[in-house]
């Protein structure tokens, strides 16, 4: 029995969380910074990294009392986020992190963001077993990853340019939606056609397995500029989205015909599309993971969950690894 508690720091999320054998929440805080970093359209780094310093201890005595633990009795380890993220960001939470567990004398656990959004799989009901296709989309990544054992990684595809979740926040920011873009493009789009513009759908047939998201966006941008005002911002929306979702699904595809997977996760912040989700169930024709929604943007439990499976597998990162803001995870 292991009881993890973790800190996750990386962007403009402060999670705080303690998780028993990686996979049951005793305790679940994320203050998230959106407000503050609204009015600038998109994450200002410094802003971020004051912003956690600023609340890092309240929500750590919170989960604690949440948890009943107020003292940190029963803590078995602590994790902390190490990259890739903000430097200034990612050093808040790794300092604080390491000074707790310094205190209290508990092995510090580096752990590595992505890898975090991986085992957010297993905090739900239904966890999958080894090995799986995962189908990683958030802020900054767009990935196919063969996960063989847990801790071995291939990549098999990555994106070229833009991450899928970074070109929602984009168009979004075209159309004049609030940030983050992914749930204002998902809630416009259900009043629109998806076929109302025929957006491309990017390296269809070459590329490999790796995505490019910069022309979608690029072809959002000009069909605002032909529309000079004039563009149905709903039908703009869904056709976007059904766009970036349709080649999700296409390389997805294709990375289970190379592999012969039996099994797909899907993790990060595009994992909460409602779209995708369905798509992904429905079409693909192997059992499809998700982590519950409150798990698909950035928090702490996914951290402690990644961090509670290399403490079993004896496989934890030298706890001198330094953050580090892009960090690979293989
Ligand atoms: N319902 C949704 N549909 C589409 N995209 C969404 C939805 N909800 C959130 N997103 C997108 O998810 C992204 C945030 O996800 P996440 O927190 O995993 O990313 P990140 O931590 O910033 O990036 P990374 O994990 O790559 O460092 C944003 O780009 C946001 O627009
Ligand atoms: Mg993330």
């Amino acid at each position: 029995m292991s009881v993890v508690l973790a800190f996750e720091t990386s962007c403009d999320e402060t999670g705080v969380a303690i998780v028993r054998d990686g996979r049951e929440v005793i305790a679940n805080v994320v203050a998230s910074q959106i407000d503050v970093h609204r009015e600038f359209g998109g994450v200002v780094p410094e802003i971020a990294s004051r912003q956690h310093t600023r609340v890092i201890s309240q929500l750590t005595d919170k989960v604690l009392r949440d948890a009943g633990m107020p003292a940190g009795e029963g803590i078995d380890a602590i994790a902390a986020t190490i990259g890739p993220g903000l430097m200034g960001s990612l050093l808040v939470g790794v300092s604080f992190a390491r000074a707790l567990a310094y205190a209290w004398n508990k092995p510090f656990i580096p752990t590595h963001h992505i890898e975090g959004h991986l085992f957010s799989v297993f905090l739900a009901e239904e966890a999958p077993e080894f090995p799986f296709l995962a189908l990683v989309v958030s802020g900054g990544h767009t990935q196919l990853i063969q996960c063989s054992a847990p801790h071995e990684y291939e990549i098999l595809g990555t994106t070229r340019d833009d991450a899928v979740g970074e070109s929602f926040d984009k168009v979004a920011r075209l159309l004049d939606l609030p940030y983050p873009g992914g749930p204002s493009i998902q809630k416009a789009s259900a009043n629109g056609n998806p076929e109302a513009y025929d957006f491309p759908r990017a390296m269809r047939e070459k590329g490999g397995l790796d995505f490019s998201y910069s022309g979608l966006k690029t072809a959002v941008l000009y069909t605002l500029q032909e529309a000079k005002g004039k563009a149905n911002i709903a039908d703009v929306a869904a056709s976007f989205q059904a766009a970036a979702v349709d080649v999700l699904l296409i390389k997805t595809r294709q990375a289970i015909a190379q592999t012969g997977a039996q099994r797909l996760i899907v993790a990060g912040g595009v994992a909460a599309n409602k779209l995708l989700r369905e798509r992904l169930q429905g079409e693909l024709g192997i059992p499809v993971f998700v982590p519950p929604f409150a798990y698909c943007i950035d928090n702490a439990a996914m951290i402690a969950a990644a961090a509670d499976s290399r403490i079993r597998c004896g496989a934890a990162l030298p706890v001198d690894t330094p953050p580090q803001a892009g960090m690979s995870l293989v």
